[in-house]
């Protein structure tokens, strides 16, 4: 079973009253009660998280390498100021995808960079929710082909390809 770790950071626990206008109505409950429903149609274990602080998000991100497959991430404002974020992310390789509720481009320019963007297997921005349940679709997908093709490109153990059967 394929297991994926979830991070909301900062404010999103906040989803739900916080700028309607941009953020929409639904809370942060809501958002990860969809997830789960999504996680066990797909058989995925997933595991939701969300923090405020930054270190709390790295040592999350840090921990995943020995029990997860892969990470989304809504790194909140930390993506646009975040190097060690980034670094989490680069140093436990783990395919990562990147989330942004509002469409981070069409907003103001401070909101334009991402730190995460580099080192993220893709990036969902402006669908609001139902970008998470993308990201954990496309994850899924990835990770399945991923698996897949590391099952076909085993070598063929050196008695057998003697014999010249598979
Ligand atoms: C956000 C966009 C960020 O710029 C902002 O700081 C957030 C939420 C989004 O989901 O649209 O807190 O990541």
């Amino acid at each position: 079973m394929l297991r994926i770790r979830v991070l909301h950071g900062p404010n999103l626990n906040l989803l739900g009253s916080r700028e309607q206008s941009i953020y929409g109505t639904q809370s942060l409950d809501d958002l990860n009660s969809a997830l789960r429903t999504l996680a066990k149609e797909l058989a995925l274990k997933v595991d939701l998280r969300q923090s405020n602080s930054e270190g709390e998000l790295v040592n999350w991100i840090q921990e995943a390498r020995k029990e997860y497959d892969g990470i989304i991430i809504n790194p909140a404002a930390y993506t646009h100021t975040s190097i060690a974020i980034r670094d989490a992310i680069a140093a436990v390789g783990l395919p990562t995808v990147e989330v942004h509720l509002s469409n981070i481009h069409q907003r103001e320019e401070f909101r334009h960079q991402s730190y995460i963007a580099g080192v993220a297997l893709g990036l969902i921005a402006g669908l609001g929710p139902t970008g998470y349940l993308l990201a954990l679709r496309g994850l899924c997908d990835h990770l399945t082909a991923a698996k897949r093709q590391k099952k076909t490109s085993r070598p063929v153990p050196a008695r057998r390809a003697a014999k010249g059967t598979k």
